[in-house]
């Protein structure tokens, strides 16, 4: 990524081009019918881009919501002044797919249905095949925010009955930031023209500009996308999706033992937990306070998560990224060394 490209220049161009068709191919789709679509920003930008580009001005979202992320595209849809309706549920709980089906059922104004694969606040895995595909049969067009999730699970959009999956160059891919990108059903996207409440969001205007002379409308990050290439090449000789969900796997198994070997308990129940970011709830001892904790953690090189539940003290642990055993082990002994100085006593669990 320190080389520097120009962005309508052919060398960027054709690199534009073959990372659009890996991500195609990473979803487990063909390019017949669906596409990949990067947009400048964060995850976010590409999330607002698909709920202001695909619903149409009679439409209404039914947004299901268990965490931060599915509360922010309610906040979307709130701000776009788009009609929406949530299904909520605990953010220790997955919504049930039977309820997402009665409140299409009693509602036939729905015309699209948002969920988040992988709830990053938590790190619960969302049943995204289930409510997909029973969306899709009642006719609505289904957004999964696959943020965290897209490259370390493997993710079939059009067995799943996925219209549109967002994802980011900096989660699973293991690219730096600058970018999101959108997999999309052509039909879907096709069928949103004219649709778009943004100039720069507008993904279907992306989209014909990239299958048009294949540039962006509007200056590319030339240096992520470089770095994004270069990544995307790392995850092939890692064995794709399967030999990264293995790397992770290990990652988050030697975590969660560990832990529990330091007297940390994991917040959600075994069968919901991704292999993506684990929650712990903060000790039970006086002496803890966690800005303490993440600094003497950090001083050591070590960045965790604060935690982003509403209702419970925890904090999170990634298992994703440019990261392998050797890290964890390295985290764990960090951790004993500053509960020790934190005058916690370890009471494995
Ligand atoms: C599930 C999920 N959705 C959306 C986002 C937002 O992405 P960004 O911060 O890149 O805008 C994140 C970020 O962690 C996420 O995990």
């Amino acid at each position: 990524m320190l080389r520097d490209l120009g962005s309508r220049d052919a060398e960027f161009i054709g690199l534009v081009a073959d990372i659009r068709r890996r991500l195609v191919a990473l979803s487990g789709a063909d390019e017949e019918h669906f596409t990949a679509v990067p947009m400048q920003g964060s995850g976010t930008f590409g999330i607002e881009a698909v709920i202001s580009t695909a619903i149409p001005p009679e439409g209404k979202i039914l947004i299901l919501v268990n965490g931060a992320y599915g509360q922010r595209m309610v906040r979307i849809a709130d701000r776009l002044r788009i009609a929406h309706t949530e299904l909520e549920c605990p953010e220790d709980c997955t919504p049930a797919p039977a309820a997402v089906e009665d409140i299409l059922a009693a509602d036939s104004s729905i015309t699209h249905v948002a969920i988040v694969h992988c709830e990053t606040t938590s790190g619960i895995i969302n049943p995204v095949a289930e409510v997909c595909t029973l969306a899709r049969l009642r006719g609505c067009c289904t957004i999964v925010d696959a943020m965290s999730s897209f490259a370390a699970y493997p993710i079939s959009v059009a067995e799943w009955g996925i219209d549109f999956l967002v994802s980011s160059a900096n989660k699973c891919i293991e690219g730096v930031p600058g970018f999101s990108f959108v997999i999309a059903r052509k039909g879907a996207l096709e069928a949103c023209q004219g649709h778009a409440r943004s100039l720069c969001l507008d993904l279907v205007a992306q989209w014909e500009g990239l299958e048009g002379d294949g540039q962006f409308r509007f200056t590319p990050p030339t240096h992520a996308m470089l770095a994004f290439h270069a990544a995307l090449l790392e995850l092939e000789a890692e064995g794709g999706v399967a030999g990264r969900a293995v790397r992770y796997q290990a990652n988050y198994a030697a975590t969660l033992a560990g832990m529990q070997q330091l007297g940390f308990a994991p917040m959600l129940r075994p069968e919901e937990r991704s292999y993506i970011i684990t929650s712990f709830y903060y000790p039970q001892h006086p002496n803890f306070v966690f800005r303490t904790f993440y600094e003497q953690l950090s001083r050591r090189g070590y960045v965790i998560y604060p935690g982003k539940m509403s209702q419970a003290d925890c904090f999170r642990i990634g298992h994703i990224g440019r990261i392998d055993l050797a890290d964890v082990f390295g985290l764990l002994t960090a951790m004993r060394e500053v509960l020790s100085e934190m005058g916690i006593p370890i009471i494995p669990i």
